[in-house]
């Protein structure tokens, strides 16, 4: 994308307010459970770390990193783990925390990858769900807001490792440039 526009999807108020009714919705699910989070590194760490301020139970948390091969805004579908759990998860409650599914291949592999610990449940939150790409069947079990299928950016979710720290969620659009 050579020209290219950042349009307002979510502001600060509009994500707070999601996010607190996910953490409350977790609290209540997960009290008197083993709770560990996994934070899919990179793009989910300002969710998580707005996620478990809201929490009101006891909770642990711990960070994957994923690498999946492809760049710019299509991934290829391989998909590596380049940074694993530290925790122990076998038996725990554990819940993927997640910015944004699209094929729902990222998560498959996770959620595949974390069962052979056998842990006692794994379910996955996600901030936001692009439906309509999906390519595996995958359920999220805590889902933020479903969005078209438009191109994301802000709070924790980057193009092209810019524009994580924005606090707001925007959606990208090409500028089209006329010639002569
Ligand atoms: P999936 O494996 O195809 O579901 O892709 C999920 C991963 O792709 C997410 O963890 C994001 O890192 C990335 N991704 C998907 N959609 C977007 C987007 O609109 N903007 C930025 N990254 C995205
Ligand atoms: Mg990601």
């Amino acid at each position: 994308m050579e020209g290219y526009r950042l349009n307002p999807l979510f502001s600060r108020e509009q994500i707070a307010s999601i996010v607190k009714g996910l953490a409350e919705q977790i609290s209540e699910d997960y009290r008197d459970r083993d709770l560990v989070l996994v934070c899919i590194l990179k793009g989910a760490f300002m969710f998580l770390s707005d996620l478990v301020r809201g929490l009101r139970i006891p909770v642990k948390m711990d960070f994957v990193r994923l690498a999946s091969y492809g760049s710019g805004t299509k991934s290829s579908g391989i998909i590596e783990i380049t940074k694993d759990v530290e925790l122990p998860i076998e038996g725990k409650d554990v819940l993927i925390i997640e910015d944004i599914v699209d094929s729902g291949r990222t998560l498959q592999f996770l959620k595949d990858r974390l069962s052979l610990a056998n842990p006692h449940s794994v379910k996955i939150c996600a901030l936001l769900d692009k439906k309509a790409r999906r390519e595996v069947e995958i359920e999220v079990d805590y889902l933020g807001k479903e969005v078209d299928d438009v191109f994301i950016v802000g709070y924790g979710i980057d193009f092209d490792e810019a524009y994580r720290n924005l606090p707001e969620i925007y959606y990208v659009t090409p500028i089209h440039q006329q010639k002569g």
